[in-house]
């Protein structure tokens, strides 16, 4: 039989035509993201014939690398560059990886320590998981780091500060610089919560020399899960893009050689996907109008409330900065609050405690166990092995009792960018009958 003439000597290709990309999602994958978006009836059947009745569909490309089209990742980590303001960012799967990777990048890790205060447990979770120590400090009335608990934190292995824009308000970082430039310590933010919010002028997460930000769905601007560092320096930025992707190492060079000192190390695989990318992208763009709405909405309400004796707000660092997102009460004591805050909610007023002494919250590091008790996940028993045993910070329950008095005080009401005049009317409304009866 003869030999036909092959492709590689100018032959015809046996394999040819296989279309620009083969995709592995098709239409059952478009219509169960649908379902999530809930259309009324009439226009799901619409929709759906649309959908069956495609002959041409192309299907997502949902991994950002490779990708023939424009990726949505990288769009929304040019549309996060410029709303904050940096020179780089990277998108990560969330604030936690976010968290892990700037302080990988910053070359944390054991025998080093790392300031933190009252926060979501993952700020401080993932200092230990970077095989380093938390330093808990208090807060203030403004329920931020206080900068002069940050003074007492510092010691001679303390690596980083990071303070977190609390609750949607930015924390005092006028003070906080002073003290880390002082120092010589850099600060990461904690951006988590104040996506869009500012201080003096500045967006968060461009102020210290990293910013990480949640865009899980409780936060200011969502994606479901997702997160991002920004940052003006481009050795932390190469190096998180490192990290944040072990199997690639894009520097743009994915199998380059090491270019400059300390930029090819072993990562891990925080990714964000395509899917995450595109929401992110879309609430980026939304993130200004959305702030305005939950700041106009904060205001009505905050006006509405009467002036009481034994009443008072959380300090705001910058009125102007704050997201708006929440609106926080102190009441005189705990034993007050914890009498009012039922009252409100039985009046339908949106409003929830910020500590409880019983009941278990992974805010309050009094909860945190897993650091106060020193576990470890290995028989290394890291980060606690790294530092001799009398220089590890002496944890306990109370060792921050201003943080756990103003937090015990404090009543939150978390506000809504859609609530209508009337909304704002009917709860400021709501907690001044509550109030009168109970100051
Ligand atoms: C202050 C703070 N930091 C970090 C995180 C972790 O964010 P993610 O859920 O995106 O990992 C959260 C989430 O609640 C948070 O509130």
């Amino acid at each position: 039989m003869a030999t036909e003439r092959l492709a590689i000597n100018g032959g015809s290709k046996a394999v040819d035509n296989l279309g620009v990309f083969p995709t592995k999602i098709g239409k059952e994958e478009l219509l169960e993201l649908l379902d999530l978006w809930q259309f009324s009836p009439g226009n799901d059947t619409k929709i759906k014939e649309i959908i069956e009745g495609e002959t041409n569909l192309r299907g997502p490309h949902l991994f950002r690398y490779y990708n023939p089209r424009p990726s949505k990742v990288a769009a929304a980590e040019k549309a996060m560059k410029e709303m904050v303001g940096t020179e780089y960012c990277l998108a990560t799967n969330s604030c936690t990886s976010a968290l892990v990777t700037a302080y990988r990048a910053a070359g944390i890790g054991a025998g080093d320590e790392v300031i933190v205060a009252y926060t979501f447990f993952a700020t401080a979770a993932t200092v230990a998981a970077s095989n380093a120590v938390p330093v808990i400090v208090d807060v203030d009335e403004s329920l931020c780091m206080a900068p002069e608990a940050i003074e007492k934190g510092i010691t001679k292995r303390t690596k980083a500060i990071v303070p977190v824009h609390m609750r949607g308000a930015p924390a005092q970082m006028d003070a906080i610089m002073d003290i880390a430039n002082k120092k010589g310590i850099p600060v990461i933010e904690d951006v988590a919560q104040a996506g869009g919010g500012l201080f003096h002028g500045k967006t968060l997460g461009s102020i210290g020399m990293m910013g990480c930000f949640s865009f899980d769905y409780y936060k200011v601007i969502v994606s479901g899960e997702g997160g991002f560092i920004t940052t003006d320096d481009e050795r932390l930025y190469t190096r998180a893009l490192n990290w944040h992707d072990c199997a690639a190492c894009w520097r743009p060079d994915r199998f380059g050689p090491e270019a400059e000192g300390e930029e090819l190390f072993c990562g891990e695989n925080y990714r964000m996907s395509e899917l995450e990318g595109a929401v992110a992208l879309a609430q980026i763009r939304k993130a200004g109008s959305m702030i305005c709405a939950y700041r106009n909405a904060k205001k009505k309400i905050k006006n509405g409330i009467d002036r009481f004796d034994g009443l008072t707000f959380r300090r705001l660092t910058d009125e102007a900065g704050d997201t708006g997102i929440c609106l926080v009460m102190y009441l005189p004591e705990a034993e007050l609050a914890q009498k009012v805050l039922p009252a409100l909610q039985a009046e339908g007023v949106p409003a929830g405690g910020v500590y409880d002494s019983k009941v278990r919250d992974w805010h309050t590091y009094n909860y945190w166990e897993h650091i106060l008790e020193k576990k470890s996940v290995a028989s290394d028993n890291l980060p606690w092995s790294a530092v001799p045993e009398d220089e590890l910070p002496k944890y306990s329950k109370y060792m921050c009792p201003r943080s756990l008095e103003l937090l015990s005080k404090a009543i939150l009401m978390d506000i809504n960018y859609n609530y209508s005049d009337q909304d704002c009317a009917a709860i400021a409304d709501g907690v001044n009958k509550v109030l009168s009866a109970y100051l």
